[in-house]
Parts: C-alpha cells; sequence; structure tokens
C-alpha cells in the first residue's frame, strides 16, 4: 500500500517528478480551451495550432534552437528510438557504423543491438572508472564509415557529466552526426545546443516536474532522419500522430520554471549533495561513492556500502518501510532490480558490487528538513542490517 504522500521523503527524482501544481494548472487549462486537433481547419483547431507552435518556439528558446528543429514526441524512449534509427536508416547510403556509450540508457543501447541486428555495425565505447568516456579511443573508433555518435549528456544512474562539447567538435571535423541524450539534464544544468555543438538532442518532462509520456527531439536543420511513425504527416511528417498538446504546454511550462531558476536552484541542490556525502561518509562505515565527483550532477548521489552491496535492494526496502523512496540500480529503466547495473559494470564494479548501487536524486521540492530525516534513518536502517554478516 502507498503511504500518505504527504509523509513520503521522495529521493528518486532521476526516475520521475511530480508535477508542478502550476504545470498541472496549465494542462487542465490546455484540455479545457484548447482541445481541438492542430491540424483542423476549423477556429478551434487553429487555436490549438496557435498554442503547439507557440510552446515550440519557447522550448526551441531554452535549448538555442530553431522552432522548425523540434519535434515533439510521446517520450524520450520515442526521442532515442527516433535519433538512432531515424538517422541510421536516413544516412545508410553513406555508412553502417554507429558509436554510443556503454552507458547509455537502456532505450538508446537496445536501440543500438536492435540495429544490429538490421546490418548496422556499433561500437560500444568504454567509460573509465568516473563513467567518463576517452575522447581519443572515440577519435580512433570513427572510420569513415560511421554516420551518428550518441553520448548521453549526464547518466542517469552515476550522475557524470560527458565532455559533449568535445565530442561534438570532433564529430562536426569527421563529417559525423551527433546525438546526445540529456533527458537527465535539461533543467538541472545549461542545455544549449550551440555550446554543446549536437547535432541531435533528447528532452523530456518527467524528470523536470512536468508531465510523463511527453517528449521531444531537437533535429538541427539539414539532418536526414526517416521517420518511425507513419501517419497523418505532423511535425514535419517526422512523428506522424495527433500532437499532445496539453502535454506539451506542461513540458513546456515545467521547462521554462526549471531553466528559470536554474542557477540559484543548482547552489542549493549542490550544497544538499554535499551535506549528503559528507554525512554519510561519517555516519557510515565503507561507504564508497559511484561517478565523478567532480564532473557530476548536483542532484545525482550514489553509493554502496563495501561488504553489503548485496544487500542494497533490502536497504532499499527498508527505507521505503521508513516512508524513504530511493533506488537501486537504474530504476527508470525497468523492474529488474536483481540484475546488476551496466553502468556500475562499465565503471570496473564487479557484479556484485553493481547490484548494491544506491541513488539518491534530489529534486526542486526535496527540503532540508526531509535530509536530516533521511540521514538520520539510514544511519538506523544500515545497523538493522549488519548484524547479518
Ligand atoms: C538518460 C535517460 N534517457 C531516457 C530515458 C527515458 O525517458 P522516458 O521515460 O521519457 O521514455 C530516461 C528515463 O527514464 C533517462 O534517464
Amino acid at each position: 500500500m502507498i503511504q500518505d504522500p504527504k509523509h513520503i521523503i521522495y529521493l528518486d527524482n532521476a526516475s520521475t517528478t511530480c508535477i508542478d501544481p502550476v504545470v498541472a494548472e496549465v494542462m487542465q487549462a490546455t484540455y479545457r480551451e484548447y482541445y481541438g486537433n492542430a491540424s483542423s481547419l476549423h477556429s478551434v483547431g487553429t487555436a490549438a495550432h496557435e498554442v503547439l507552435e507557440q510552446s515550440r518556439e519557447k522550448l526551441a528558446g531554452l535549448l538555442a534552437a530553431m522552432p522548425p528543429e523540434i519535434i515533439f514526441t510521446g517520450s524520450g524512449t520515442e526521442s532515442n528510438n527516433l535519433a538512432l534509427k531515424g538517422v541510421a536508416f536516413a544516412n545508410a547510403h553513406r555508412g553502417r557504423h554507429i558509436i554510443v556509450s556503454a552507458i547509455e540508457h537502456d532505450c538508446i543501447l537496445k536501440a543500438a543491438r536492435w540495429l544490429e541486428r538490421q546490418g548496422f555495425s556499433i561500437t560500444y565505447l568504454p567509460v573509465d572508472c568516473e563513467g567518463i568516456i576517452d575522447i581519443s579511443a572515440l577519435e580512433k573508433a570513427i572510420t569513415d564509415k560511421t554516420i551518428l555518435v550518441s553520448i548521453m549528456h549526464a547518466n542517469n544512474e552515476i550522475g557524470t557529466i560527458e565532455p559533449v562539447e568535445e565530442v561534438g567538435n570532433l564529430c562536426r571535423e569527421r563529417n559525423v552526426f551527433f546525438h546526445s541524450d540529456a533527458c537527465q539534464t535539461f533543467g538541472k544544468i545549461p542545455v544549449n545546443v550551440q555550446a554543446m555543438n549536437v547535432d541531435l538532442l533528447t528532452v523530456n518532462a518527467h524528470k523536470l516536474h512536468g508531465p510523463r509520456g511527453v517528449g521531444a527531439l531537437y533535429i538541427r536543420n539539414g539532418v536526414a532522419v526517416e521517420p518511425l511513425l507513419h501517419g497523418g504527416g505532423q511535425e514535419k511528417g517526422i512523428r506522424s500522430s495527433t500532437e499532445n498538446i496539453p502535454g506539451i504546454t506542461g513540458f513546456v511550462k515545467a521547462a521554462e520554471i526549471a531553466c528559470t531558476d536554474l542557477e540559484p536552484e543548482t547552489e542549493r541542490i549542490s550544497a544538499f549533495q554535499e551535506w549528503i556525502m559528507i554525512e554519510l561518509k561519517q555516519r557510515l562505515d565503507g561507504v564508497y561513492f559511484n561517478g565523478s565527483l567532480t564532473n557530476r550532477l548536483p542532484h545525482n548521489i550514489n553509493f554502496c556500502i563495501e561488504g553489503m552491496e548485496g544487500e542494497g535492494i533490502r536497504l532499499q526496502l527498508l527505507l521505503d518501510d521508513a516512508g524513504i523512496c530511493v533506488s537501486t540500480g537504474s530504476a527508470c529503466s525497468s523492474n529488474d532490480g536483481g540484475n546488476p547495473s551496466h553502468v556500475l559494470q562499465a565503471i570496473g564494479l564487479d557484479p556484485f558490487q553493481a547490484r548494491g548501487g544506491i541513488r539518491l536524486s534530489l529534486g526542486r521540492f526535496t527540503a532540508r528538513k526531509e535530509i536530516d530525516i533521511f540521514l538520520h534513518i539510514i544511519t538506523e536502517k544500515v545497523k538493522q542490517l549488519k548484524p547479518i554478516f
């Protein structure tokens, strides 16, 4: 049974976030007032179309893109699939080689494996012990058959931020398209398609206190992408299906709020992150942190407790009993909590350790008092686990 939400301390904002009440209000108003199909030619349809195009303009502005370069989709997963498969099939005449990092979200890795079965060859670029890709290894991996490189802006499990500007520069020099998955960074750190030198960029709404089931793909003008969904020709024919106008207005409102408050919010959350890391180290024996300590998302903390990695899921359940939600592994990709994390293994943990990563992810509504309570409770719960060994 779900506990009273008022008493829950939610530290799993990298999986998804609660909707901002202001965003929910905007969506409700859109449902009421702009119910038309944006493709209909009558007044109700054209009103919906206007809202759609205003939303596109606003989102483009936040990303430093041009409005026609924004394609609204149904999720981050869909945007990532569209980027990989769409670029692959539209550019197969130039080559059939694609490079992705080994720590991408499953929706990139599984799309890449599917493309292998369609005759494309994929290089899975390793990362170092902090989770950072090696630019010179990438340089060596690019061949004259490479059409696309896809490296995430920051990792969803360990929060490591990748050197995307450098990747973008290299790709441009080598005439290869560059896609980046920014689902974990949009609204958390600056995301600017010009500064990042990306050709394609994935964002979604539910990681920044917007609705689930809404995403977007930035496609730089001139990049050919084969559609995955064929139908009525919406979104310039790249993503057919009647646009989800309430979802899109909610997404854009959530993004505007997150981007407006970005600097002070980053400062606030970074201070919480530092506090939690210091306290965990002091209170619990054998704590070690996963991911980069310097190139790191401010809201992410991923740690194991030496010798107790096998108890990660039990610790998660004990915390849940106490009303605290954290995650083990990459809970935003599946419920297979028992499988060792591919990300933790890629940074050098063995499968036993890679099962025991606990991820805390803070959000805009995380309060100081909640962290105090969390620190107190986790100290007690870990003591309960210890005697078992
Ligand atoms: C890095 C990353 N990419 C893609 C996704 C998938 O996004 P969605 O849940 O909108 O399909 C997620 C989270 O779920 C994510 O963290």
